[in-house]
């Protein structure tokens, strides 16, 4: 069985409403995880809910509900969000799911077995708001506190804390011989910063169930439930685990049961966003080191959407609607302006009048008048049949194709777009050069017109495999209209010359219908 290549996004909260942000990460996950498969790795790609924990609770209880009817209700709500997006992940976890919720036990129950874990009295501010202990230096210089910690309350309470601060200098280590590790460079440099500068505090793992029920209660100590990142960092090896990843049920000290069908553990890319860094570049490994658990190969961080400058906030009505956009101009144009505009790293600002500028000059005016142009002279001069075969754009062709792919591999899926759209730039110039429809009046140039037509229509074939990762239907419809046999899901496609002299294409359909520039 080979390993597969696991790539995960963060699980988001159930109880937020899904946006840009949302968006985003789901769709550049998606894309490098079908740029993978196109080229021919097997891949597991994982997304889903993280449901646990104060906030879920409070909000279930206004309602006079069950916090997992809540849940379930809510689920329902993002199972949609993620079908409009057309992702194409194999699993979907949900924190509440039996399977995950065993398997955090397990690993509970090792982490304790192997003095991970110790009990001890605390006294100190908890914000409710942010699930978190604070410390004096977290008070502003006048006492108070900031408003992103809601209410604060002084508690004194027994916990349960993990032996964080133990494996300080093996995580600089493990990061400073690893650069792939945390990435970009930029965020690595944080975290290690961070570590080099300050010692880490042990990390309480555990909130009495007297305070909070809607949790994984500590197998250990049925009075408490699990700190709910705790939990929800555990899903990237928890449903690996389940599906019976040799690799993640021998950490926990199992063995796979014969013909499991899943090799994934260790994650290759865990997608997330800067604000959860931590979470993932220092505790999740060092969860992992205590179980003796392979290490996931890279944390990739991306930056953060705006919109007009201005943070997305519910509140003050600054939000971008994905679900409005894609209903207005289609999930690949969306897809499309998300991962063009922002690079992995970093931050974003979406403008509407930005998104038109790309959606008309580079979609429509750019590939969709590309391919319309082809297949309309091919059909208008040589009646759809594909003339002999014809190297000119060959090299361009082929360069551009190396470097999308070797964008795509290096998750650099902006790099990619932008190396795609010199072949399309490239083919638009060579009508603009060649001028076919002058070359059509004269009967000596017609050798010179079939050798025009066939670049032309070849580079648009070719288009469809290089942009099919993130624009699956578009590439479908470019196959389709060309009539081509074959998956533009498959690399193998990309070839100069796939096109056969003698082949009949379709009718020209617009891509990207053409909409006004004039801002509404
Ligand atoms: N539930 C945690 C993650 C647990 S992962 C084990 C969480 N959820 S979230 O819903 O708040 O955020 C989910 C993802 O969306 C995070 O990676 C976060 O960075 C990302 N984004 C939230 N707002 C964003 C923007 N405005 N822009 C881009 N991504 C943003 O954190």
């Amino acid at each position: 069985m080979d390993k597969r290549f696991y790539i995960t996004t963060a699980i988001d909260y159930v109880n937020g409403a899904p946006h840009l942000g949302h968006a985003y990460e789901k769709v550049v996950a998606d894309v490098l995880a079908r740029a993978r498969r196109s080229l021919g790795q097997p891949v597991f790609f994982l997304t889903g809910l993280d449901e646990h924990g104060q906030k879920v609770q409070q909000a279930a209880q206004e309602l006079g509900q069950s916090p997992q009817t809540y849940c379930d209700g809510l689920a329902v709500q993002w199972g949609e969000f993620v079908r409009t997006l057309g992702l194409s992940h194999d699993d979907f976890v949900r924190t509440t799911d039996e399977r995950h919720r065993k398997i955090v036990a397990t690993l509970l129950d090792r982490l304790h077995a192997t003095g991970h874990f110790y009990k001890s009295a605390y006294r100190g501010f908890y914000s409710v708001k942010e699930e978190t202990f604070l410390t004096e230096k977290d008070r502003n210089p006048d006492g108070t506190w900031d408003p992103q910690w809601g209410v604060v309350q002084e508690l004194v309470e027994e916990n349960w804390y993990f032996r964080l601060g133990e494996h300080q200098a093996w995580l600089i280590d493990h990061i400073e011989k690893h650069p792939e590790f945390v990435q970009p460079a930029h965020r690595r440099n944080e975290v290690l910063g961070f570590l080099r500068s300050q010692k880490l505090e042990d990390l309480c793992i555990s909130r009495p169930a007297s305070r909070l029920s809607w949790g994984i209660p500590l197998p250990f100590d049925p009075g408490y439930v699990t700190y709910v990142w705790f939990d929800a960092l555990v899903n990237y090896f928890s449903i690996p685990a389940a599906l019976g990843d040799p690799t993640a049920v021998a950490a926990l000290g199992g063995t796979a049961p014969a013909g499991s069908r899943l090799s994934a553990w260790p994650a290759d890319i865990h997608l997330i966003g800067k604000d959860i860094l931590k979470f993932h570049a220092v505790y999740w490994p060092i969860m992992l080191h205590a179980l003796g658990a392979p290490l996931p190969k890279t944390i990739l961080v991306h930056g953060w959407w705006q919109k007009d400058g201005a943070k997305l906030s519910k509140s003050t009505g600054n939000v971008v609607d994905p679900l409005a956009i894609i209903g207005e101009w289609g999930l690949d144009a969306f897809r499309y302006y998300v991962v063009r505009e922002l690079g992995i790293g970093p931050d974003g600002n979406w403008t509407d009048e930005g998104f038109r500028v790309r959606y008309n000059s580079e979609l429509a005016n750019g590939l969709g008048n590309l391919l319309n142009r082809a297949v309309n002279m091919l059909n208008k001069y040589r009646a759809g049949v594909v003339p002999a075969a014809d190297g000119t754009l060959a090299v361009e062709a082929n360069a551009a194709t190396e470097k999308t792919q070797s964008c795509y591999l290096a998750n650099d899926p902006q790099g990619a777009l932008i190396a795609a759209w010199e072949l399309v730039n490239r083919a638009n110039l060579f009508v603009e050069e060649t001028k076919p429809f002058h070359l059509a009046k004269d009967p000596n140039q017609s050798a010179r017109l079939d050798s025009v037509l066939y670049n032309l229509v070849e580079c648009c074939r070719i288009l469809a495999v290089l942009v099919q990762p993130v624009m699956p239907a578009t590439a479908d419809k470019i196959f389709a209209q060309l009539k081509v046999c074959g998956e533009p899901s498959d690399w193998r496609q990309s070839i100069w010359g796939g096109l056969a002299p003698g082949h009949q294409v379709g009718a020209p359909i617009p891509l990207f219908p053409r909409k006004d520039l004039v801002p509404k």
